[in-house]
């Protein structure tokens, strides 16, 4: 158990990660009450939190299963026994079969290729192992990273349902230029349901070819009030709504209030009288790109105020705060929470500035 519980968060070493209980709570049971009235299956991406307790309340508010990107993450979900994972990501190279050929022996595992070149190995070491993984096409409805093109996904659907090792389980996208669109609430609305129209019109044509598409899956956090909206979806998978961010507040996708995630930091040193140098520099906050454009790595969400302008390793600099003085300790919002989970191995789960537990972060690189 925790040293630190009971502890008031003034207390506490920083740099460190605080995720506020009641909020972390409420998300949750939003989003699960979301994909509930929209009839769609939730299974939310694992990497905002990789925390074991945060997958175990997910699951307790009716997600069906995880979504994960890396090896690591696959083997701590599976290794703590969760039921059913989606591994969003081609499985290219030999540890990547070699893991997700383990993690299957163990649970339900779908992976997420975009080529029969990047599935082949995986299909062929299954076979060998007597198994069968389940696979899903991933399918580039604008985002322009990993994805085939629409226009190819038939020619590949029907080539991976033919490879042993491997079952053709359905299609799914990444909508994350939704996020990139910004502000605009109707363009945000207009991109992501045209995004998934066009998986769902992709899942038909692979359908009409003759192979049966189970799940049709959409997911960002960004999107999930516009893609999942569109019949023929069958599960959304937002990651980041769990603890919210600087950018999803930014441009209008989480409320202030509904942001669980902040780094607890202390006045190191006031010598210049701005900026003001703080304990979280780049290796606290990570150095995730800011929505805002002005290059900051963190917003400060205390009394003082200011941003986090620029970092060192271990030094922030930050600009625009009033009234502080060394030793003070001050809250920032980070960028990007699921980049901020992967530099940190704890989270403090606190309530009422008192810290309520402390989850270590699984999975990391
Ligand atoms: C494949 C995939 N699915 C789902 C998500 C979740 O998106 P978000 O973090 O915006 O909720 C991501 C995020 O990068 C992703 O890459």
């Amino acid at each position: 158990m925790s040293q630190y519980i009971g502890s008031t968060i003034n207390e506490l070493p920083s740099p460190a990660v605080l995720i506020e209980q009641e909020v972390l709570h409420r998300n949750i049971d939003e989003m699960a009450a979301h994909a509930n009235r929209l009839g769609v299956a939730l299974r939310p991406h694992w990497k905002t939190s990789k925390t074991n307790e945060v997958a175990k309340l997910q699951l307790a508010a009716g997600a069906i299963g995880h979504t994960v990107a890396t090896a690591e993450e696959a083997l701590a979900l599976a290794g703590a026994g969760h039921p059913d994972i989606f591994w969003a990501y081609p499985p290219v190279g030999p540890h990547r079969v070699q893991t997700a050929i383990e993690v299957a022996k163990r649970t339900r595992l779908i992976v997420g290729p975009d080529s029969i070149e990047s599935l082949r190995p995986l299909a062929t070491s299954a076979a060998a192992a007597g198994i069968e993984i389940d696979v899903r096409l991933e399918i580039d409805t604008g985002v322009r990273r990993t994805g085939v093109h629409p226009d190819q996904a038939v020619q590949v659907a029907l080539e991976m349902s033919a490879l042993a090792g491997v079952r053709f389980e359905g299609v799914f996208m990444h909508e994350g230029h939704v996020q990139g669109v910004g502000a605009d609430p109707e363009l945000r609305q207009r991109t992501g349901e045209a995004a998934a129209r066009l998986l769902v019109e992709t899942a038909e044509a692979i359908r009409a070819a003759g192979v049966e598409v189970e799940s049709v899956s959409v997911g960002s956090t960004a999107g999930v009030r516009s893609a999942p909206l569109i019949r023929g979806v069958t599960e959304a998978r937002p990651g980041t709504y769990v603890y919210g961010d600087e950018n999803q507040v930014s441009i209008g996708t989480v409320a202030p209030e509904d942001a669980a995630m902040t780094v607890l930091s202390r006045v190191i040193s006031v010598e210049r009288a701005q900026p003001v140098l703080i304990d979280a520099g780049i290796k606290a906050m990570s150095s995730d790109g800011s929505m805002h454009g002005d290059g900051r790595i963190g917003t400060v969400v205390s009394a003082s105020g200011g941003i986090v302008s620029m970092g060192h390793e271990e030094h922030g600099f930050l600009h625009g705060s009033e009234g502080l003085s060394v030793g003070d300790v001050i809250r920032i919002r980070p960028n990007h929470a699921c980049g901020l989970s992967n530099m940190h191995s704890r989270v403090f789960l606190v309530h009422n500035e008192v810290v309520v537990a402390e989850w270590p972060v699984l999975g990391r690189h």
